[in-house]
């Protein structure tokens, strides 16, 4: 049985005060839930203030939006997995989109990365998806083999069991227009059984694949109640502290 994830990525937003409120707000909705694991992604700047803000509170984690694959070194601008750890960062999420389109990171830089993570204990979030015009040649299936291989490249039983993928379809992402949860389970399977082909059954079984692209509050339940969608990576709608709450009960509501 694989325990929902549902993470917030902020992506650039929330300054130190609003994290803050947002957090003080979400544990007192749902600092009780346990059956659920709950990630807060923010900018690097409010890490530390989502940190304090959390306090004793153990059952939400925090995650970072990004790292690089050295663990120290003359690279200006850049946080590594070394630094995000003495923060006490738990989850980095990497591959995503934004980073792959806008950043011109290949499946080669994501897989570094990767193994940078979890050399350095890191859970990373792997993200993978196709855009409409992939999706409009039928050709679904061989971009996500092609990523979740290229970035899950070398890596043992125990990393990938450790490693979470998010499935986020490009025109899905902050364009309001969430894939269907056939579409969406279609998608998962698709994934996991590349995962089993990369591993093997008891492996791929334990493996947590989020869905992202315009989740809300009305659609979550429905999409998370497929039966290879294990939670949810939320941009637009986790930046609203009822509305994510909404989103991490749905997760928990279908069992
Ligand atoms: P939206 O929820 O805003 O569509 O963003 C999804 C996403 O990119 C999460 O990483």
């Amino acid at each position: 049985m694989r325990k929902k994830i549902v993470a917030a990525n902020w992506k650039m937003n929330m300054t130190q005060a609003e994290s803050a409120r947002f957090v003080e707000s979400l544990v007192l909705d749902i600092g009780d839930i346990t059956d659920v694991e709950v990630v807060i992604v923010p900018p690097f700047t409010a890490i530390a203030k989502v940190m304090e803000a959390l306090g004793t509170s153990q059952s939400i984690k925090v995650g970072a939006q990004n790292m690089h694959w050295e663990p120290n070194g003359p690279f200006t601008g850049e946080i590594s997995a070394a630094l995000l750890r003495d923060l006490l960062v738990r989850y980095v999420v990497l591959g995503h989109s934004e980073r792959r389109t806008l950043f011109r990171e290949t499946d080669e830089i994501v897989n570094r990365k990767v193994r940078a993570a979890h050399e350095a204990t890191l859970r990373p979030i792997v993200c993978v998806g196709e855009t409409l015009e992939q999706r409009d040649k039928g050709n679904v299936g061989k971009i996500l083999s092609i990523q979740l291989r290229g970035s899950l490249k070398d890596l043992n039983e125990k990393e990938l069991q450790e490693t979470v993928i998010a499935y986020e379809p490009v025109w899905a992402i902050g364009t309001g227009r969430n894939a269907t949860p056939q579409q969406a389970q279609e998608a998962h399977a698709f994934i996991r059984r590349t995962l089993r082909e990369m591993s093997d059954e008891a492996t791929a079984d334990r493996i947590r694949i989020q869905y992202g692209g315009s989740m809300k509050p009305e659609n979550a339940r429905d999409l998370m109640t497929q039966p290879d969608i294990d939670g949810a990576l939320v941009g637009g709608a986790s930046l609203d502290p009822r509305s994510f709450a909404q989103i991490v009960k749905a997760a928990r509501d279908e069992k």
